[in-house]
């Protein structure tokens, strides 16, 4: 991902997010291996962000389509994949999106780092049913239970300090949370996991703070815009000893991955 910032608001640059943020497309490789396209089956990639998931489907032979809530992902995505289709679209309401692209069942619906930005995950499942064709699989990785709380809880911490109650943004489920929404929902679990996979945040001794700045406006929201960098200062102090090694800030990730079969 990318993440469609559907209630999780985040405003989106997409020059960024492939310059300094690429990690979240190349780990998404794995969960691609896990759905392992077929030539000529339609698949739907929910949060493309700039695309490059949507790319490596379309390069497995599969019909791609991908969808993003944010346009400015949508419109990089188009710049740099010219060929493939890609749709401004809320993942909460996919069946409502107007466009020739997403007309007919998918084979398949992807998803990687993007589904944690949908709070309203029932709406989001629901709407996966609704453009899914039965027997079709529904693969995808998200932040899991706990996913980031050591920065989580240090940014609250921080804006605590300073007099401000804030909350996670983030919708991060334990295997079971997420398995029983996708059965409510016609899904059958196939596969499901939760694991830690901590992560090297790009940027040197700017990788905590380039992330926050990138992922973290839910997060940060309660601070007034100035003083949003002396809280990232903060949150920097508090974490630097456990999560700063040999000059990179390690991010506490823990990933769910699961596969799903619709069962109509
Ligand atoms: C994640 O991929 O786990 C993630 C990214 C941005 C914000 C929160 C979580």
């Amino acid at each position: 991902m990318s993440q469609p910032p559907t209630d999780g608001t985040n405003r989106w640059d997409a020059e960024a997010y492939d310059d300094g943020l690429s990690f979240v497309y190349e780990y998404g490789t794995d969960v691609l291996d896990l759905l392992a396209p077929e030539p000529g089956e339609r698949v739907l990639d929910v949060g493309c962000g700039t695309g490059h998931l949507t790319r490596a489907i379309a390069d497995a032979g599969a019909e791609a389509v991908g969808v993003d809530a944010s346009e400015a992902m949508v419109e990089a995505a188009r710049r740099e994949h010219p060929g493939l289709r890609f749709v401004h679209a809320d993942a909460r309401d996919l069946a409502a999106a107007d466009d020739a692209a997403l007309a007919g069942a998918f084979d398949a619906v992807f998803s990687n780092a993007a589904l944690h930005w949908i709070t309203e995950q029932d709406r989001a499942i629901a709407s996966v049913a609704d453009v899914i064709r039965p027997g079709g699989r529904f693969v995808a990785e998200l932040g899991g239970a706990d996913n980031v709380a050591a920065i989580v809880d240090a940014t609250l911490a921080a804006l605590a300090d300073r007099g401000y109650d804030g909350e996670n943004p983030w919708y991060f489920p334990t295997v079971g949370t997420q398995a029983t929404t996708l059965e409510r929902h016609g899904f059958e679990v196939r596969y499901a996991t939760l694991f830690d996979r901590p992560t090297e945040l790009d940027g040197g001794a700017d990788g905590l703070a380039n992330w926050l700045h990138a992922f973290g406006d839910g997060l940060l929201a309660p601070a007034p815009a100035d003083e949003r960098d002396a809280i990232v200062a903060d949150v920097e102090d508090a974490l630097r000893a456990d999560r700063f090694r040999d000059g990179t800030w390690v991010a506490d990730y823990r990933r769910l991955r699961f596969v799903a079969v619709y069962t109509g």
